[in-house]
């Protein structure tokens, strides 16, 4: 017989929202981290978080039925997970809630303009307001740099502990990563490599904010800070470059461009890695990597999503050899190239 067809998984899609604002909204409130201090019944809850009594019990009772929070006896309680990860008094909070703070106060909003987007190819970011391009209108604001560089390393973490431990360390003395951020990825290939010293390279204004990051990691000494334009100052000396959910954020020709200027700047045996979250080859099945190609067309201006294959090709054109994909954690992988 064959099987019943129902629109379960449609209005499960199309439905999704609610549950995702659900949780964003918690973790903005700080559901998770009050509940880390001190589980409570729904009155002590809602006074504590300041919630009107109208909708408390729905709330927390909708994110027990969605499996992030537990009822015992009345009283609520934080899953493993949630107080693993959404705690802020808890340092992996750096890793899932930081990005989930990120994506309700930046990402929400701007996804509600997708259909403009769709329509006209014009980010829906902050640089349509501002006219300023979108580091500079996001950067302005040093809360919301603040939250997007943390969301980042949120973003990255997995995928960096991957790189730290996948890659070749061992062959090489340095490595320059090309929009550091906070500096997780550079932090996390120095920490499982103590041979190594480091540069990130980033935008002046996310200075201090590596600094902190890297002093938090007792890695002053061999990791430092170059504010610059990578479209125009010359690259750091090293001998591996990375770019970490690079060049997902620009159109082809700067693609092509900031892989010419590693070739170059790189000496002859040293190493690219460009990571991502990669389209799989016949782009059907990473639907994760597909929706973060979305976010590059609402927040970038010309920025795409790219297979493997895809850079495969443009690292041969840049005149890289020994090309390889390998993958990494979750939806992202590395594409690897020597200059030769
Ligand atoms: C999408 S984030 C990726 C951050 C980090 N590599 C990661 O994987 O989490 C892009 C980074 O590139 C930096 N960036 C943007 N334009 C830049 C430019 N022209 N020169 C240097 N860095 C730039 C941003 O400040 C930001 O930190």
């Amino acid at each position: 017989m064959a099987p019943e067809i129902t629109p379960d998984h449609i209005m499960q899609i199309g439905m999704g929202f609610e549950a995702s604002k659900t949780l964003l909204s918690a973790v903005e409130l700080g559901v998770f981290t009050e509940l880390a201090k001190a589980p409570g019944d729904v009155t002590a809850l809602r006074e504590r978080l300041g919630l009107h009594p109208r909708g408390a019990q729905d709330f927390f009772d909708t994110l027990v039925a969605l499996g992030l929070l537990r009822r015992v006896g009345g009283i609520y309680h934080n899953t493993e997970e949630t107080a693993r990860f959404l705690d802020r008094g808890n340092a992996e909070y750096n890793y899932c809630g930081s990005l989930l703070e990120m994506a309700n106060g930046r990402l929400y909003g701007i996804w509600g303009s997708l259909t403009e987007a769709l329509r006209t190819g014009i980010a829906q970011d902050e640089s349509k307001a501002t006219g300023q391009d979108t580091y500079g209108a996001l950067y302005a604001d040093r809360e919301r740099l603040r939250q997007f560089l943390a969301s980042m390393t949120g973003v990255s973490h997995a995928a960096n502990l991957a790189i730290a431990r996948q890659f070749p360390w061992k062959d090489y003395s340095t490595v320059a990563d090309m929009g550091t951020a906070q500096g997780d990825l550079a932090t996390q290939i120095l920490l499982a490599n103590p041979h190594l010293s480091g540069v990130g390279f980033d935008l002046p204004p996310t200075g201090p904010i590596f600094a902190d990051y890297i002093a938090g990691h007792g890695l002053q000494d061999r990791l430092t800070f170059v504010g610059g334009d990578f479209f125009v100052d010359d690259f750091p000396r090293a001998d591996v470059i990375a770019f970490g959910h690079i060049l997902h954020n620009w159109d082809q020709e700067r693609k092509e461009l900031l892989l010419a200027r590693a070739w170059q700047a790189l000496p002859s045996g040293g190493a690219v890695v460009v990571y991502d979250t990669l389209i799989d080859d016949d782009r059907s099945a990473n639907a994760f990597a597909l929706l973060m190609s979305l976010t590059m067309l609402s927040v970038t201006d010309g920025g795409f999503g790219y297979t493997a294959a895809d850079c495969e090709r443009w690292l041969r054109a840049a005149g890289f050899s020994q090309i390889r994909t390998e993958h990494l954690t979750g939806p992202d992988s590395m594409v690897v190239g020597i200059k030769e």
